[in-house]
């Protein structure tokens, strides 16, 4: 480009390319050659054999045996769209500048985002009914540079320490030998991680099949801060509520859709912003004064947990709108590249450690998977001025160099009209610490108090759906791991572990009389057989 600038425009193209093939629908190689026959390999005489140079052939065959990309190792399956987020500037009776100088929520400023909606556990085009929670990426590309908020549907995670991620994930996808996933490989890692009963409490219940993207609600599920002009910091949790209304479905009621449509929650996204109903979704925050909270019975960087609404009430602080589909799937839902370390000035880190962990993993995965300079692209590309030191790497697309500076200065510091360090904005945000390097679970665990009271919380006909949601899947377990599940529902609540208990041992039962039957029949066959044979 001219001005050493990525392209803005949004099309995806450098203006150059705009009048690539001379505004025509003529087809030409990637090198701009019109294609004359594509119906017909160059071959030697009417039936003879290729020939090596056949570039045209060459070209078409080796891109397309490049067409994919590793997908992504966990929130594979994925759909996406353009929106905006509108912000209202208070905090309930405050202006918001009181808790976070992030010019993003301004009153009445509108900043341009993407989001991707996503499953978990499988792959790229699994069903989208599946028991899983729901991935809620949101991508502000904010005057200050991009604002990534990456959370889920449900507003808690199974485990509190990044180090257990990985295991975590292979508990819950295919098994290494048969490629299926299998309960008793999942509750045989639940069984050793108590911390995991709240989010397994959401999961079972009608909360783990949301209706459609459009009808689920959206959280940050790690706890950030917010830090204003003075520099002074406050413990902040998002959640985006649905202005449509929350559905979720019963297994039967996932069961039916899937058996006729495993695409419905793309197809509901897609098709509900071509026809101009855009989904929007109010943003929420929770705030807690920076310190560790004697005297709540968490930790309020423990993510297994929910600050109660009635200490921690929500505010609204802004409006997200969708109204612009993709136009290329690939392009801008498949590469685009979401991280819980983009932020903003005025937004920070809090020191829970699975955020520590998030922090590393995304913008590393990215690397691998979409390519060093994943961040070029347009759609991970900030709308605003860049200019970095970093060079080159693998497809590296332009040089983030701004106009006026020297461009064989790429390092700082220099008096030669390089790259100059900014202004910082407000008072820089300095915790102190001082602690002993340890491996330690945090103090107050609690495992079991919160997932009791969401269980009782629970509306009757969730409640019912959770034991026998729960009961199917256990019923695939060996017994030592129902018998160890069962003890821990208990120690959420007892009637909670008492009609799981009921329900294996119903299920044990069925299944036995089933067994009886077909080794009576298999019995009587064999009297037959053996009276024929005679
Ligand atoms: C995607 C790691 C916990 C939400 C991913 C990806 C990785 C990852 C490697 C693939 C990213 C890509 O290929 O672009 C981790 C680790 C975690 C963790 C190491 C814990 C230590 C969480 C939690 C949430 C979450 C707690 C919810 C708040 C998401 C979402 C995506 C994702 C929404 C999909 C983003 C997209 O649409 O591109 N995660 N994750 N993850 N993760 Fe996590």
């Amino acid at each position: 480009p001219k001005d050493n600038n990525h392209n803005t425009s949004g099309n995806n193209k450098l203006p150059e390319q705009e009048s690539a093939g001379g505004g025509t629908t003529i087809l030409t190689t990637r090198q701009g050659h019109p294609i004359y026959d594509n119906q017909n390999t160059r071959t030697v005489g009417n039936r003879g054999p290729a020939t090596l140079e056949n570039y045209q052939l060459l070209e078409k065959m080796s891109h397309f045996d490049r067409e994919r990309v590793p997908e992504r190792v966990v929130h594979a399956r994925g759909a996406g769209a353009h929106g905006i987020f509108e912000a209202y500037g208070t905090v309930g009776d405050d202006p918001i500048s009181k808790y976070t100088r992030a010019k993003v929520f301004e009153k009445g400023k509108v900043t341009p985002l993407f989001v991707r909606f996503s499953t978990v556990i499988h792959g790229g085009h699994s069903p989208e009914t599946l028991r899983d929670p729901r991935g809620f990426a949101v991508k502000m590309y904010t005057e200050d540079g991009n604002w990534d908020l990456v959370g889920n549907n449900l507003k808690i995670f199974f485990i509190r320490d990044a180090l257990k991620f990985p295991d975590f994930i292979h508990a819950f996808k295919p098994d290494p030998v048969t490629n299926r996933q299998d309960p008793n490989r999942q509750f045989d890692f639940i069984s050793h991680t108590p911390e995991a009963m709240h989010m397994i409490t959401f999961l079972f219940s009608p909360w783990g099949i949301p209706a459609s993207y459009r009808h689920m609600q959206g959280s940050g599920v790690n706890t950030y801060k917010w830090v204003n002009s003075e520099g002074e910091a406050v413990l902040v949790k998002y959640h985006w509520e649905p202005l449509q209304g929350i559905k979720n479905l019963t297994q039967k009621q996932a069961e039916e859709i899937q058996a006729k449509n495993f695409n419905h929650a793309t197809q509901d996204l897609y098709e509900a912003i071509e026809q101009g109903e855009f989904p929007e979704w109010e943003l929420n925050v929770q705030i807690m004064s920076d310190d560790d909270h004697p005297e709540l019975d968490f930790d309020p960087l423990d993510d297994t947990k929910l600050w109660p609404n009635d200490q921690f009430p929500w505010y609204p602080i802004g409006k997200m709108t969708l109204n612009r589909n993709p136009v290329n799937y690939f392009a801008e839902v498949e590469q685009s590249a979401f991280g819980t370390g983009v932020l903003v000035d005025g937004l920070d880190f809090s020191d829970d450690k699975m955020l520590q962990g998030r922090t590393f993993s995304y913008s590393d995965t990215q690397r691998y998977r979409v390519g060093t300079n994943y961040l070029q692209l347009p759609i991970n590309s900030p709308r605003k001025h860049v200019a970095t030191n970093q060079r080159d790497g693998q497809m590296a697309y332009y040089q983030d160099i701004a106009p006026g500076t020297n461009p064989h200065v790429n390092y700082e510091p220099s008096s030669l009209g390089g790259l100059k360090e900014a202004t910082r904005p407000g008072k820089d945000y300095t915790p102190s610490y001082q602690a002993k390097l340890v491996r330690e679970k945090i103090s107050r665990q609690n495992d079991f108090k919160q997932a009791g009271e969401t269980y009782r919380n629970f509306e009757d006909w969730e409640r019912d759906e959770l034991i026998s949601n729960l009961v199917g899947a256990l019923s695939a377990s060996e017994k030592h791991i129902q018998d160890k599940m069962v003890e821990m529902f208990t120690q959420c609540d007892e009637d909670y572990g008492r009609r799981v208990a009921e329900g294996l041992k119903m299920a044990a039962e069925s299944k036995e009389k089933r067994m009886d039957v077909s080794k009576t029949e298999r019995e009587g066959q064999a009297v037959q057989q053996a009276e024929q044979e005679s």
